[in-house]
């Protein structure tokens, strides 16, 4: 392929806005990989849809050994430019096949990005490749929305979003249940400029992805109910799926 998402060409240089300066939610992001990375065999991190390096910079500066991959240059030429860019070894690519030299004691997709995968083939072919990539004990953390609460937002009007940048941007998204997909169109103005940005998704029940998850030899070792690491319960509306590779 590799595909390289439309906003992710077009708008990387616009991409850090939405979280500059850090928000609340990259640093709890950071901190729970942290964390997490201390329960995992001692070994390299593995960052797939790495992007810019909103979460990667920040855990190479705590001391871990970075890699990622992307399909799009444009944003890694982001994450290139900032300090310690030039230290993380990226391959550029399509994240799902996992195609990067070395076996990780984690390796983690953040942000929603799991569901870029927009075929059920293609998340399958993801887990199954990054099963091969760990070290025993390894484990794969992914973050994603429940479907039950993506559909409760279908057919509603333009939501506003909250951007670091105070740009005002809003988003509708629309969801289409016979393929599993949904799109989040986003509508940002930047310096008076009016720009439109299109992500597609492929969504799955948690049930769904631990089902993905054993397919490929991994079982669910832990999940949260956010990146805050709150619990998961029957109000969450949101979670963080910690997947083990037995030793
Ligand atoms: C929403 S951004 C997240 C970037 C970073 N992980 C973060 O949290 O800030 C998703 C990233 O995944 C990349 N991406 C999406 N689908 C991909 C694919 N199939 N293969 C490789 N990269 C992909 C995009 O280019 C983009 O950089």
């Amino acid at each position: 392929m590799p595909p390289s998402p439309d906003y992710a060409v077009d708008l990387a240089d616009h991409y850090d806005d939405w979280f500059t300066p850090p928000t609340a939610t990259t640093d709890a992001t950071v901190s729970l990989l942290d964390r997490l990375a201390a329960t995992a065999p001692e070994g390299p991190m593995l960052e797939l849809g790495i992007g810019t390096g909103r979460i990667a910079l920040p855990l190479a500066a705590l001391g871990h050994d970075l890699h990622g991959i992307d399909a799009a240059k444009a944003m890694v030429e982001q994450l290139r430019a900032k300090t310690g860019g030039t230290e993380i070894a990226i391959s550029i690519g399509d994240f799902s096949d996992v195609d990067h030299d070395g076996r990780f004691g984690m390796i983690y997709v953040v942000n929603g990005t799991f569901f870029e995968l927009t075929s059920q083939e293609a998340q399958i072919h993801c887990l199954a490749r990054a099963a091969a990539r760990l070290l025993p004990g390894g484990i794969f953390v992914l973050d994603a929305h429940l479907p039950e609460v993506l559909a409760a937002e279908a057919g509603a009007d333009a939501q506003p979003v909250r951007a670091a940048s105070g740009d005002p941007v809003t988003r509708i998204r629309r969801i289409h249940p016979a393929t599993q997909r949904y799109t989040s169109d986003y509508k940002v103005v930047h310096n008076g400029e009016v720009r439109h940005i299109r992500v597609a998704f492929r969504y799955a029940s948690a049930g769904e992805l631990d089902l993905m998850a054993a397919m490929a030899g991994l079982r669910l070792r832990q999940r949260f109910g956010g990146w805050s690491g709150r619990p998961f319960t029957d109000s969450s509306n949101y979670h963080v799926s910690v997947y083990e590779l037995p030793s």
